[in-house]
């Protein structure tokens, strides 16, 4: 059982500090925030992760997790000290350090020598190195920092802690990243102890893969559109292949969140910083953009002008199981439909308010008054919902799905036209409306 102080209590950092707490450790996690402390302290969870409540709750009780505001108590007997704090993207898309410099400012003066610093925060290359020469021109004294990147995903956080695929460890000093395999001892997922640089480059590409494995697939989608050949046939098959994997193959209207559009842009700058262009990773960004435009450009295609058109939004989350709207493909649907004079309502089961349009609790209300619909996420309760719903709330069911949640062979008989990606559309309903004329006549 270690002494932890946790600096910072965004995702990051409350997901860590409640984990370490969960392993028997006992934590501290600070932050400057009263509001969200207060909060923590009464038991309530800022955000939405399964699971992250009920370990708060049940680690307070034991007495292990702790949060406050007041630095100076939480950092003076502290063994180790996660910094987690956030490092937002500075306008030319590098990242924006000045939360990690002022964290290690603020606690130099407090801690002791011997304690340990662990940076969690993504931060560029070279990072690590800077916070020691920061520590040390403040406090005379020296430090050891070791780089310790997260690899959680939003919504599977807890899984990702405990049974993540590897904990990478940077270190210049063997005793110093010994002392942290051992803080993650009672976790079986095997360590991989390197250098703080290497630790800081392999969580940038690791997301900067992640998003060219999208954005290649999303590509792929694209011809096979045109094609007339079948995405899903197509993803399965590659996935098949055990050297490229089935994971990260959905096609979709874009990647969002935190961290996939902020690292590889970070990471551009990083290698331009370099000398080197990172050309293939700006062309991730890009098609990461024009596919967030994907739905709405098949709906201009279909209806000539949006003007005036009702439309259904379903999912304003970037992904299921999060709250997070942050780079939302969503979010961006709804603001590009209103500038061409669309009116968007969303529903959302977990996202209940948004700035930019009305939400409503209820998906049968949102689709009834609708011209037509859009799926942004694929929530369990937007992919299963029967399509027999659409048919009979919707004046005349028309769906363009941004993450394929369905199969086309679900459709044949049906009165649906539906829309997806990388994938022949389905005009059941102009069909059916057609042949019925036709009877007509
Ligand atoms: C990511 C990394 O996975 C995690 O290791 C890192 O620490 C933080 O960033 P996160 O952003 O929470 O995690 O979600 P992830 O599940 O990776 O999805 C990111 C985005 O990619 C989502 O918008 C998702 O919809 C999209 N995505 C994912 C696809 O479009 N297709 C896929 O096949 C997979």
């Amino acid at each position: 059982m270690r002494k932890i102080t946790v600096i910072g209590t965004g995702y990051v950092g409350l997901v860590t500090g409640t984990c370490l707490a969960n392993l028997g450790h006992e934590v501290t996690c600070v932050d400057i925030d009263e509001e969200r402390i207060d909060a923590l302290n009464d038991g309530h969870c800022p955000f939405h992760e399964p699971g992250l409540l009920s370990l708060i709750k049940s680690n307070l009780l034991e007495k292990r997790l702790r949060f406050t505001t007041i630095l100076k108590k939480a950092v003076h007997h502290a063994e180790a000290i996660f910094i987690a704090v956030g490092t937002p993207e500075n306008e030319d898309g590098s990242a924006d350090l000045s939360y990690v410099k002022s964290a290690v400012q603020n606690l130099s003066p407090y801690i002791n020598d011997g304690t340990l610093i662990i940076i969690k925060s993504t931060v560029p290359p070279g990072t690590n190195q800077k916070v020691r020469e920061w520590m040390q021109s403040d406090s005379g004294r020296t430090f050891h920092v070791v780089s310790n990147p997260e690899f959680l995903r939003e919504g599977s956080a807890l899984h990702d802690f405990f049974y993540g695929d590897r904990i990478v460890i940077g270190s210049t000093d063997n005793n110093a990243g010994r002392f942290l395999e051992d803080i993650y001892s009672k976790i079986n997922t095997p360590f991989l102890q390197t250098d703080p640089l290497s630790a800081e480059m392999i969580k940038y590409a690791s997301n900067a893969f992640l998003a060219t494995k999208i954005s290649f697939i999303n590509e792929i989608s694209s011809v096979c559109g045109d094609l007339g050949a079948d995405i899903e046939q197509v993803a399965q098959g590659m996935g098949m292949d055990s050297r490229i994997g089935e994971q990260f193959l959905r096609a979709g209207i874009g990647f969002g969140g935190s961290c996939f559009p902020k690292d590889t842009k970070a990471l551009v700058q990083v290698a331009q910083e370099t000398g080197h262009p990172f050309k293939l990773l700006s062309a991730v960004m890009d098609v990461n953009e024009r596919q967030k435009n994907l739905l709405i450009d098949k709906a201009l295609k279909r209806y000539g002008s949006l003007k005036g058109k009702h439309v259904a939004v379903l999912g304003l989350a970037f992904k299921p199981n999060t709250d997070d709207i942050r780079e939302s493909p969503g979010i961006s649907l709804i603001k590009r439909l209103q500038k061409l004079g669309s009116i968007p309502i969303a529903y959302d089961p977990v996202v209940k308010n948004i700035p930019y349009c009305a939400v409503n609790n209820s998906i049968h209300e949102v689709l009834s008054g609708a011209d037509f619909a859009m799926i942004c996420t694929e929530w369990p309760s937007i992919s299963d919902l029967p399509l027999d719903v659409y048919e009979n709330t919707m004046k005349e069911a028309v769906l363009f799905d941004g993450r394929n949640c369905y199969a086309r062979e679900d459709f044949e008989g049906r009165t649906i036209e539906y829309h997806s990606v990388g994938r022949q559309p389905y005009e059941g309903l102009i069909t059916n409306k057609q042949s019925i004329k036709f009877k007509l006549l």
